[in-house]
């Protein structure tokens, strides 16, 4: 590919002349829906479509996981392209040739070929790794692998080699192809020792495992030893070509096997991807010594609705699945899985799958916990569920994962189990989240947000992807905003408000809105949502409901009632001028003081143990 930036009004040319719903509609199927083109989204796994092309504005958007963009970035997601990949793509449908600037930019041109060079040496190496593990001196590492009982088909398949045990082996034979020892040293494969200024083969007598990028392409490799020395397993260092936190082993392997994957398994070695894959199972993939990143999660999703966490049944295992939980949560969008399987002890899925066979091995997989059981078992781990207070803390840690959890029908649902495990009414923990939750509206905006200038990274050759919107976290959103919102949703709930107005909270902004909506609703003259934003358009509180509207409450109507009784009954509080704080110590010191507590007042100190101890 040419070198050089591509001036920016070549690309804003050529998106003029493109039309994005083509380009999409090449891909995935349209129906038109009035001004807009609606599918099924290609990014994550849905079975209604909430995927929009607008001609109009040129934009995709998909309401169920935030993708969004232009012709550009839909090729650069779908394809899988770079920038200047996807640009060049674009042009060539309609016939035009892509400019450079400063294609004769040295610096440019250094970098390019710097890039080149990188991936060129790691073939080199590989290839190199895997001639010597014919010789003769692979002698014990042909035999380790039989030992491990790795059959020559996967090993050809994983493209796993050896190096020799010699300290100059590789480099030698690199520097005799004309690569220049910095090099080796930048992509890891030699190492610099800063006091003798020596360099040597970082790699010796170890089995070597390549690492591949999603296109095959050798970025870094892993190696182990044949024996009991430490370390056990060594890895290329981050390189200009290989970044730990994005990269997984095997994908590569595991798509060229299956295009279509549904379902990818995580496991923690690199001999565990390897001996599933020869025994049929040809979905794992494994992090590279880390532990699961966002990113890694983030790319899996893209491709696959489920992701199954696979990890040893002991106490690290334990506390490795704890972060899996945490990072996973904030990606948890309607339509995608996450999965917990947890091993016998002692055992990793490389032992297991040989001991049990493959069948056995799937039935575990298809066993797996999903999130929400791992998560409430997790919570209830150690705990007395009998107890007031064991049931505080497990409610409130739940709570808090929950509160990770993007909108949706999975966030609801846990709300509502939490709810049936704690005899708890779904409407106050809802109220406890409304609390803290987004101020903002998020992924799930309305149509008429569609970013503008949402094809982010301008002539971005470098930046790429990133986490869906539904994903980021926002400020906060007020009790009395969620008051508002709810009666924006369903109007009717205006009937079961207190005559007088006296719980309203005071103040200008959000509170006198609440008081003026209330007195309009009881008027009786609008009762819709329409009508009802029709009487204050133009205004701010116009927009500000428009903005409340928009959002979606996302929570089951038989639920909604309940949650406004409590946030009334909060704020007939406030305005008593009682704090929580001096609730809790009231109801506290009738506890202690030997009193029964009513079921109310038990219910109510633990909401306020929950609120308290945010
Ligand atoms: P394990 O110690 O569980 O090894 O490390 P394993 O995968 O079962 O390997 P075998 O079966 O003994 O050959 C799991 C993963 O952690 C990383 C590697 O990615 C390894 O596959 N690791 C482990 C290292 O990076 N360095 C080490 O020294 C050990
Ligand atoms: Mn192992």
């Amino acid at each position: 590919m040419a070198m050089g930036q591509i001036p920016q009004r070549f690309i804003d040319d050529l998106l003029a002349r493109v039309d994005v719903v083509e380009v999409v509609g090449e891909r995935v199927a349209l129906k038109k829906n009035g001004r807009n083109h609606a599918g099924l989204c290609p990014f994550h796994q849905e079975k209604s479509p909430s995927f929009t092309v607008s001609q109009d504005k040129q934009f995709y958007h998909c309401f169920g996981c935030g993708a969004h963009g232009n012709a550009l970035r839909f090729l650069m997601e779908y394809d899988n392209l770079r920038f200047p990949e996807a640009v060049e793509q674009l042009a060539a449908r309609q016939g035009m040739e892509v400019p450079r600037e400063g294609a004769d930019d040295p610096r440019a041109q250094a970098r390019e070929q710097k890039r080149k060079e990188g991936v060129n040496l790691l073939e080199l190496a590989a290839s190199f790794f895997r001639e010597r593990l014919k010789m003769p001196e692979a002698e014990q590492a042909r035999e380790y692998l039989k030992r491990r009982d790795l059959s020559p088909e996967v090993q050809a398949e994983f493209a796993i080699g050896y190096a020799p045990d010699d300290w100059e082996a590789l480099k030698k034979h690199l520097t005799s192809q004309g690569v220049s020892e910095a090099v080796q040293v930048e992509y890891g494969l030699l190492v610099h020792r800063e006091d003798s200024g020596r360099t040597y083969d970082r790699f010796r007598d170890r089995v070597v495992f390549p690492i591949r990028d999603f296109k095959g392409r050798t970025i870094a490799f892993g190696g182990r030893v044949l024996g009991d020395a430490k370390p056990k397993y060594l890895n290329s260092p981050e390189s200009p070509v290989f970044h730990k936190g994005r990269e997984l082993y095997g994908l590569y392997e595991a798509r060229q096997a299956n295009r279509h994957l549904e379902r990818v398994l995580i496991v923690e070695g690199y001999m565990d991807v390897v001996a599933l894959a020869q025994f049929g199972i040809r979905n794992a993939v494994a992090t590279l010594g880390t532990s699961t990143s966002e990113e890694h999660l983030t790319r899996l999703f893209r491709m696959v609705g489920e992701v199954v966490f696979c990890f040893d049944g002991d106490q690290a295992g334990r506390q490795a699945a704890s972060r899996a939980l945490a990072t996973v949560l904030p990606l948890m969008i309607d339509g995608r899985q996450a999965r917990f399987l947890f091993l016998p002890e002692g055992e990793d899925p490389d032992s297991l799958v040989r001991r049990e066979g493959p069948d056995a091995f799937q039935d575990r997989v298809t066993c797996a916990s999903p999130l929400s059981e791992f998560l409430f078992e997790q919570a209830g781990r150690g705990r007395d569920l009998a107890s007031v207070e064991d049931r505080e803390r497990y409610a409130s840690q739940v709570l808090k994962a929950i509160e990770q959890l993007p909108e949706g029908v999975l966030k609801s649902l846990m709300l509502s189990e939490l709810s049936s495990r704690t005899g708890v009414d779904q409407a106050r923990f809802a109220a406890l989240l409304a609390a803290k939750a987004p101020a903002e509206p998020n992924g799930l905006e309305a149509q008429d947000d569609m970013p503008a200038d949402a094809w982010g990274e301008p002539n971005g050759q470098v930046a790429r992807g990133g986490a869906p919107l539904a994903a980021k976290r926002s400020g906060a959103m007020s009790l009395i905003a969620r008051a508002l919102q709810l009666l924006v949703h369903e109007p009717t709930l205006v009937d079961r408000l207190p005559e007088s107005l006296d719980w309203c909270p005071e103040g200008d902004g959000d509170g006198a809105l609440l008081k003026e909506l209330v007195k309009l609703l009881r008027a009786g003259r609008y009762r819709s949502v329409q009508v009802l934003l029709a009487h204050f358009h133009g205004s701010q509180e116009g927009e500000r409901l428009a903005q409340l509207a928009r959002r979606e409450l996302l929570m089951p109507p038989a639920a909604r009632a309940t949650e406004l009784d409590g946030l009334v009954e909060h704020f007939c509080r406030a305005r008593s001028r009682q704090t929580p704080e001096s609730e809790y110590a009231a109801l506290l010191a009738k506890e202690k003081g030997g009193q029964r507590l009513s079921r109310e007042e038990k219910q109510r100190l633990m909401e306020l143990l929950m609120s308290l101890n945010r």
